[in-house]
């Protein structure tokens, strides 16, 4: 039996890097297992709906439409996020609406939608996709930083209101993560200094190196499992010691 057999999961974002780490990770343990995703894609063995999180019009559907199918929603994972690099002069209020709107909306959306239902349904498991900047400083990420702390707020006030609705809420704060999302943002904001970039990122963290997108998948598999019935309220580190031994 799996560790999560039986369960329904919607995982957001979860066609690249970190969600599709967690959505492959979910379906080996028995999950069926929702993917939203903004532009039309396949994610092997998971059912895709084509979803802005940002939409919350779009997410209350879509949300709907999966229960309706399933007939319940066990776990919400809020993981799908955008990076960003600047500090609070170079960002437009543009770019920083943007961010905000995909990373603290996108998963508010989300927790309206699905919260709901797990409230009706008698519990459920949420986990949310924070960060090391929750808690810290990395240089020039003002807008994503400012937008995962918020996320990380988010955590402890879903934990709090719904505990005694059954309903477990954690986050994970990885530290850097070799996804598509760390090459995209050193392509775009490092032309030239790919290499020189990546090596600096890799040795910023005390392990020295970036983690694989599975060992968040490992994690995630943990507090959304029955295992971790008694963590709510949790921003785990997963992050090579960057938070406690730098
Ligand atoms: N990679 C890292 O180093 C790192 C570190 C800390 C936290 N995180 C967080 O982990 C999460 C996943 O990161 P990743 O590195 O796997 O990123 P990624 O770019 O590889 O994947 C993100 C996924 O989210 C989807 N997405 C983006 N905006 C969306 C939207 N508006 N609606 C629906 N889907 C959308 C993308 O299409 C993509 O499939 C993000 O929230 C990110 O902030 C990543």
């Amino acid at each position: 039996m799996g560790r999560l057999a039986g369960k329904t999961a919607i995982v957001t974002g979860g066609a690249s890097g970190i969600g599709l780490a967690i959505v492959q990770r979910f379906i080996a343990e028995g999950a069926a297992v929702e993917v939203l995703e903004r532009e039309m894609c396949v994610v092997e063995g998971a059912v895709v709906s084509v979803c802005d999180v940002a939409d919350g019009a779009r997410v209350e559907a879509v949300v709907n439409e999966i229960h309706g199918r399933r007939g319940r929603i066990d776990i919400l994972v809020n993981n799908a996020g955008i990076a960003h690099v600047g500090n609070a002069l170079t960002t437009t209020e543009a770019e920083f609406e943007r961010v905000q709107r995909v990373n603290v909306f996108g998963p508010a959306n989300c927790l309206r939608s699905t919260l709901r239902h797990m409230v009706a349904d008698g519990g459920g498991v949420v986990l949310n996709l924070a960060s090391c900047v929750s808690v810290m400083a990395i240089a020039d990420r003002f807008a994503y930083g400012t937008s995962k702390g918020a996320v990380l707020a988010m955590t402890y006030s879903v934990a709090k209101d719904f505990l005694d609705k059954g309903i477990r809420c954690n986050a994970l704060l990885p530290g850097r993560v070799h996804t598509p999302f760390v090459d995209g943002f050193i392509a775009k904001n490092y032309p030239g200094r790919e290499a020189e970039m990546f090596e600096k990122l890799s040795k910023a963290q005390p392990i020295g190196r970036m983690a694989r997108p599975e060992e968040m998948a490992h994690a995630a598999l943990f507090l959304c499992s029955d295992e971790a019935e008694f963590i709510t309220g949790v921003g785990l580190p997963v992050d090579g010691g960057t938070l406690s031994i730098r």
